[in-house]
Parts: structure tokens; C-alpha cells; sequence
């Protein structure tokens, strides 16, 4: 199923175009299945209506575990690596594994979880929050895991949408010098959310904690009630595997809905492709399970590859910033795949950090989540790769499932800030504003995809429409990513960024809408507009223009006020780095706000903002221009 040779690549891309059913048909050959499909796929992106493998019968566990039990049981398939570096590694092999997910699996159905329920899933980084995901798709229910930063408002509403029966969490966690708190907020985003009927919490930090009478149990104590045999649930293709939500331009966040039989085949496929994974090798990948990249390529992509797949609980700084090269060095990595603000945030140390560090089992990197700009691209390279080892620029999203569009490791040429090609099977347009087809190269457009892949979101759960309304209606007939991109001379691809009004802060997904709604809460604010701006670390600062008439009493205070409430509605990563008090917003006749003058003055741009005579009030932009002069 690897992909060796340029020549390879180009045959498989050919075949997957001309002959997209037998192509997924001969690659899902690889997995196990119950019961075979009778049809590969049936689609139409009108409704949306997309089915991969119909009729075939699985369990993806049974792919990520039992496959690998002949003949690799005492092969490690999760390494942990703690918060603090004075604590010891834990190593779980496949045998270890499959009978740790068995048997919490039996704990999931002593607390009255069934096939079909859906489990909100809160826990730090440690090799239980793999534990409780696989748990959970062993029995069919369905798993919505959510960020360890999000806050109490943002679970409920994650809950509630999803309508949870149980939730999985823990004390606390660790990231970095002190223990934070996490089954607290948990109590507090439960007093709305009617549907929780059991609590299980893992002791991690060991700070205490309120354990509800009936409803609250301790993992520890549950595991001791149940034995390690659970026979996998049979699960047709399409039933649902889990809900992610994540962010778009308009109202709350949306859960993406991933189905069991595509998705496995996709994030399976594109492991073993992208990374070139080597039996034997071990691979890191830093992002959290909270976020799409960890769903597949920490634990589904990797654990049905039968690899060994690094799970690291802390921050890249601490307690020194050779953390990550540390833990090279002690795993022998061989695969690291990582953000470029990380990737930024370590290079503003400099070298000192990496005196000493024996990188040199590093084979292959990667970077995801958002562009990655040449400096940080080059730096990587030469410093962490020492040249030798090719870096996968991944361009893929949380709808996706699975990688897009990348390098496939020493098979494609690289080129800094390249996504280059697309993974066979993916078939991506460029659009102008009209939804025509930009043909040729050396173009810029929209970027859309026009044809099925198997780890493509389904729905959007419980509200169907909007996800029709969100992909697939801007552009009839073609998924739109809401990325702008360009095709070089080479047809080389290159992400260059959202074109709508989603954020990308730190590789993470944040929409204007949600930060504008969390500010719009605060007592006090009329009105407010938030856009991004470059930053050095993060990719993207969030800049928020404010309507408080009354800010001039204390303004450092009410910021913080401001900061407080935007942290309690959808927690610290929403907050913005910077805040301008207005009085007034540049907007249209028609009451739209003009970002695109917002997204300027945010940039440090005071003229050649464009047309501004079709504003309402033309002079309330020389004044915010005036006020953000001052602010300098
Ligand atoms: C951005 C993360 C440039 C893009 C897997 C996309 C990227 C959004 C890249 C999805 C990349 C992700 N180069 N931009 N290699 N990878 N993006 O859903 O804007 O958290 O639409 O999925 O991140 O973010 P999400």
C-alpha cells in the first residue's frame, strides 16, 4: 500500500482518478472487515449524500488492536511521555492495550453506555484519554472529545448539542508548572446539560475534588469491577464513529461527523503514505487528541498502521525548550510531526536549546495546521533535520478526516511553504468568485475538492443543512474549504489562508463570530468586531475593535474584564492579544462591518484602505486609525 517512487505516485493518482472505486476498493483490502461492502461508494454533493463501503461491517478497534496481536502483541504501540520530565515514560504494548480499552470498555457499558450513544470526552494528554476513545468505538458509541482549554460554557454546549449521556474525565491536568483543573469545570458545565447521566473521572493530578453521589465514579475504582474480555460491536461503515466540533464563520461550532469505514481507510491510508512509516519506527506527533490531528494521527491512523505512536502530555517550553528535542533523543523518534507555531515559538530561543541533542534518529518531519512560513520551514529543516530528513507540509482540515494535500515522504520534492500535490484519490479546483474552474498554473483561487474521498465529513450533527449550507452550496457541485490557495508553474499547491472569517490562532480553528458573541456578553460592550492580524508566533493575533462608552473609568481593567469573559465563554485560547476601544464601527449602509478596513488597521495599515465612500460614516475610520495610532 506504500507509495515508493514518484512514478508510483503518479500511477496511483491516475488510477484513483480514472478508477475512484476500484482504487478505495483495493486499498481498503488492507483492513479487516467483518462482512465486505457491496458497493464502494454512492454520492451526490447536492443533498449531501456520500456512502463509502455500503453494506460492509466492522469495528475499527478491531484494526487499531486485535489485527496486531499475532504477530506484534509485545510491540510498543503507545509511548507516554509525562508533563515532568523526572517522571517516568509508560509504555503500553498492543497486548497491554487491547486489554486496557477491553476492559474500560466494560466499564463504558456498566455505567449504561450502548452502540449509538454519544460520550463527551475531557481529559488531559496521558495514554487513558486513548484508552476511553478506543473504549468507546469498541462498543459503538459515539465519542465527541473536547479540548482540555475549552471552558465549562463551551462543553455544555458541546454536550447538550450532541445530547451526552456519559462523560469521561479527569482531575486535572498538568501543562507546565502547575496542575490545572479539570473535572471543576466539568461540575460547572453540567449543572445545564440534563442528558449526563455518569461521571467517570480518572485520578491524574491528584487535587480533590466533588464526586457526586450517583453520578460520579472513579476509573480506578470501575476497572477493578470489570474483566478484560469485550467482544468488538459489529458497526456497518457508515454508523457513526465520532463528532468533532469545530469553528466556522457564522454561529456556534458545528460537529463534523466522521463514519467508521471511510474514515479508518482514509486516516490508515495516508499514515502509512504520507509519513512512509517504517515497521520498528517511532512516531511523535505533538498536537493534542482534542483536535482532529491527534483523532488521526495519534491514535486511529498510527494504531491501525501498527505503529508506535508517542503521546506527550506538557508544552513544548517546559521545563527547558529542548523539551521536544529531550524527548527525541530519549524515544529515538524517527517521525515527528508538529505546528509551525511550534515550530516558531522554539526557534525564537535559538540554538542553545538544541546543543548536545542527538536528533539524528529523525527520518522524516511534518508540519499541519496552518501555513508555514520559509523562515520556520527552513529552520526546521536545517536545525531540527539537519537537511536529511523531508519535511511533509500537510494541508488537510477537521472535515477531512485525513491529509489533502502533501509531500509524500521521499517520494515527492519538497518546497518551503508547499502543500505540493495532492494524495492520490484527492482531486482539488481552484475557483474564482463565480465558482468558475481556474484552469492551468500558476493561478489563485478558492479552493474546492470535486469528488468523494472516504474520510470526508458526513453531516453535520443534527443539523444536516447546515452542512450543505457550510460545504457545498457556495460552489454547486464541489466541497469548499473556505482556503484560499495557488497553484505554481509546477502545479505545486500552496494554502495561503482562510478566505472566510475563521481565524487560525496557533493552529487553532476560531471563528470572528464566536469571539464577537463571547465579547457582545460583556456587560457593558455594544459592540464589537474582531479580525486577525499577522503574528510572529502564533500565525494569527486576534484583534478586537470595542464599543464600551464607558471604558475610559479603568481601560486596563475593563480589557481584563473583557479577557475574563471571552476565557469563561470559550476559554483562554478565544482570548484577544489586542483590544481597541472605538466608538463606532466602519460599516455599511446596509449595517454590515467592513473587516476588510478593520483587517487593515489591524495590520498597522493607515491609507490605501480602499474605497471607503460607500461606508455609513466615513469619519468613525479616521478616528479607530487615530485611536490605533495612539494604542502604538
Ligand atoms: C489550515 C487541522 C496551510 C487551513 C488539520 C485549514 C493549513 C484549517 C495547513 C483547518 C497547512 C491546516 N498549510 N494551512 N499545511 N493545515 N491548515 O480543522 O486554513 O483544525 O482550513 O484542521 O487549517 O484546521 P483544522
Amino acid at each position: 500500500m506504500q507509495i515508493k517512487s514518484l512514478e508510483q505516485y503518479e500511477e496511483s493518482y491516475k488510477k484513483s482518478i480514472e478508477n475512484p472505486e476500484q482504487f478505495w476498493g483495493e486499498v481498503a483490502q488492507n483492513f479487516r472487515w467483518r462482512k465486505p461492502w457491496y458497493k464502494v461508494l454512492s454520492w451526490n454533493f447536492e443533498e449531501p449524500n456520500i456512502k463509502w463501503f455500503e453494506g460492509a461491517k466492522l469495528n475499527i478497534t478491531e484494526n487499531c488492536l486485535d489485527r496486531h496481536l499475532e504477530h506484534s502483541a509485545d510491540k510498543p504501540a503507545i509511548i507516554w511521555e509525562p508533563n515532568d520530565p523526572e517522571q517516568d515514560s509508560v509504555t503500553l504494548t498492543y497486548k497491554m492495550l487491547h486489554e486496557a480499552v477491553c476492559r474500560f470498555a466494560n466499564v463504558l457499558k456498566r455505567n449504561g453506555a450502548q452502540k449509538g450513544d454519544r460520550i463527551c470526552i475531557y481529559m488531559p494528554m496521558v495514554p487513558e484519554l486513548a484508552i476511553a476513545v478506543l473504549a468507546c468505538a469498541r462498543i459503538g458509541a459515539v465519542h465527541s472529545v473536547v479540548f482540555g482549554g475549552f471552558s465549562a460554557k463551551s462543553i455544555a454546549d458541546r454536550i447538550n448539542d450532541a445530547k451526552c449521556k456519559l462523560v469521561i474525565t479527569a482531575d486535572g491536568v498538568y501543562r507546565g508548572a502547575k496542575p490545572i483543573p479539570l473535572k471543576d469545570v466539568i461540575d460547572d458545565a453540567l449543572i445545564g446539560c440534563p442528558t449526563v447521566e455518569k461521571v467517570i473521572v480518572l485520578t491524574h493530578v491528584r487535587t480533590p475534588v466533588s464526586m457526586l453521589k450517583g453520578r460520579d465514579v472513579w476509573w480506578e475504582d470501575e476497572v477493578k469491577h470489570v474483566n478484560a474480555v469485550c467482544e468488538a460491536e459489529e458497526m456497518d461503515a457508515e454508523d457513526l464513529l465520532f463528532i468533532l466540533y469545530t469553528s466556522g464563520s457564522t454561529g456556534k461550532p458545528k460537529g463534523v461527523v466522521h463514519t467508521c469505514g471511510g474514515y479508518m481507510v482514509y486516516a490508515g491510508y495516508t499514515f502509512s503514505n504520507v509519513f512512509n512509516y517504517q515497521p520498528d519506527e517511532v512516531y511523535f506527533c505533538t498536537a493534542d487528541i482534542g483536535w482532529i490531528t491527534g483523532h488521526s494521527y495519534i491514535v486511529y491512523g498510527p494504531l491501525s498502521q501498527g505503529a508506535t505512536t508517542l503521546i506527550f502530555e506538557g508544552v513544548p517550553t517546559y521545563p527547558t525548550p529542548s523539551r521536544f528535542w529531550d524527548i527525541v533523543e530519549k524515544h529515538k523518534v524517527n517521525i515527528l510531526y508538529t505546528a509551525p507555531t511550534a515550530i516558531r515559538s522554539l526557534m525564537s530561543f535559538g540554538d542553545e536549546p538544541l546543543e548536545g541533542k542527538d536528533l539524528s534518529s529523525l527520518r522524516v518531519l511534518g508540519s499541519v495546521g496552518e501555513p508555514i512560513n520559509e523562515e520556520a520551514w527552513h529552520w526546521f529543516d536545517e536545525k531540527i533535520g539537519h537537511g536529511k530528513a523531508p519535511i511533509v507540509d500537510t494541508w488537510w482540515q477537521t472535515e477531512t478526516g485525513g491529509i489533502m494535500i502533501s509531500p509524500i515522504a521521499n517520494v515527492t520534492k519538497t518546497k518551503p511553504s508547499y502543500a505540493t500535490l495532492p494524495l492520490p484519490g484527492i482531486q482539488p479546483v481552484l475557483v474564482d468568485e463565480n465558482g468558475v474552474e481556474i484552469e492551468g498554473n500558476d493561478v489563485s483561487g478558492n479552493l474546492c475538492i470535486k469528488f468523494p474521498w472516504p474520510g470526508m465529513l458526513r453531516t453535520t450533527y443534527g443539523d444536516h443543512e447546515r452542512c450543505r449550507q457550510t460545504y457545498f452550496s457556495t460552489y454547486p457541485g464541489m466541497y469548499f474549504t473556505g482556503d484560499g490557495c495557488l497553484r505554481d508553474e509546477d502545479g505545486y499547491y500552496r494554502i495561503t489562508g482562510r478566505v472566510d472569517d475563521v481565524l487560525n490562532v496557533s493552529g487553532h480553528r476560531i471563528g470572528t463570530a464566536e469571539v464577537e458573541n463571547a465579547i457582545n456578553m460583556h456587560a457593558g460592550v455594544v459592540e464589537s468586531a474582531v479580525v486577525g492580524y499577522p503574528h510572529d508566533v502564533k500565525g494569527q493575533g486576534i484583534y478586537a475593535f470595542i464599543i464600551y462608552p464607558n471604558h475610559h473609568q479603568d481601560a486596563d481593567l475593563t480589557k481584563k474584564d473583557i479577557l475574563q469573559t471571552v476565557t469563561r465563554v470559550i476559554g483562554a485560547i478565544a482570548k484577544p492579544d489586542k483590544i481597541l476601544f472605538v466608538s463606532g464601527l466602519p460599516k455599511t449602509r446596509s449595517g454590515k462591518i467592513m473587516r476588510r478596513i478593520l483587517r487593515k488597521i489591524a495590520e498597522g495599515e493607515t491609507s490605501n484602505l480602499g474605497d471607503t465612500s460607500t461606508l455609513l460614516d466615513p469619519a468613525v475610520v479616521d478616528e479607530i486609525i487615530e485611536a490605533a495610532k495612539n494604542k502604538q
